[in-house]
């Protein structure tokens, strides 16, 4: 069922109502602009980072930083073909977050009746330590709460150190390790975050 809400899309499924924006729309609900007030890279003090769905014709740039940033030395899954069918259905968000043309970064995440999955997220090297993985979190985790899901889940290669602390350091907990997930030569490390948990281990707020 679809039915539209002051210019966005809303689909009802599985007991929850999760509002999406219309592809190709420039405003909606919940697009969030991000006004960054740093000198840890060579963003500008006011630089102006964009949260908002990705478009079909941007599945190759996402499948690229993908291959680039968390498949390195894996078999190539996330291509252009899978990421742009991601883009198109409707239990899925490819979120970006965008600077004037340029994708700064990307998250995806599937949306179940209770549980939230998260299956990539990666910023720009340029980009990151300026909050901008932080903020993509929160406003995925926001779209959860507005449909009702407690929990999120998500996988990471247990080699990726610096995913694994910026994880923990936004609440989500070591769930478990499952060997040989990746390519069957490396684990995975299990994380899951409970919405019902007050709060993150530190917010920007
Ligand atoms: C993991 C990743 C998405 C983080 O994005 P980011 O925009 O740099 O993260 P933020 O700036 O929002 O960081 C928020 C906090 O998380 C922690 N954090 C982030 N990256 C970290 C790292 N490499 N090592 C340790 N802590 C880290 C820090 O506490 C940071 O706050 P601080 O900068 O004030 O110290 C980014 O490093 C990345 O794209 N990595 C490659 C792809 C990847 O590993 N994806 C995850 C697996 S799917």
């Amino acid at each position: 069922m679809s039915f539209r809400v002051f210019g966005v899309k809303a689909w009802k499924f599985g007991g929850c109502i999760l509002l999406r924006w219309l592809s190709g729309s420039k405003l909606s609900y919940d697009s969030w602009q991000i006004h960054f007030m740093t000198d840890k890279t060579d963003l500008k003090p006011t630089a102006s980072i964009t949260l908002r769905a990705a478009y079909p014709s941007e599945a190759r740039t996402i499948a690229s930083m993908s291959r680039l940033y968390i498949e390195h030395g894996l078999h190539w899954r996330w291509t252009p073909a899978k990421v742009k069918r991601h883009i198109r259905d409707k239990d899925t968000m490819v979120l970006v977050a965008s600077r004037d043309a340029v994708i700064a970064g990307f998250a995806i995440m599937r949306f179940g009746d209770d549980q939230a999955h998260l299956f990539l997220l990666a910023v720009q090297p340029e980009f990151r330590r300026t909050g901008i993985g932080r903020s993509m979190m929160q406003w995925l985790e926001k779209s959860c709460r507005a449909a009702g899901i407690q929990q999120l889940r998500l996988e990471v290669r247990a080699s990726n150190r610096g995913a694994r602390l910026f994880y923990w350091q936004l609440g989500f907990w070591f769930l478990g390790q499952v060997a040989g997930y990746y390519d069957r030569r490396e684990a995975a490390v299990i994380m899951v975050r409970s919405l019902n948990d007050p709060r993150p281990r530190f917010s920007s707020d």
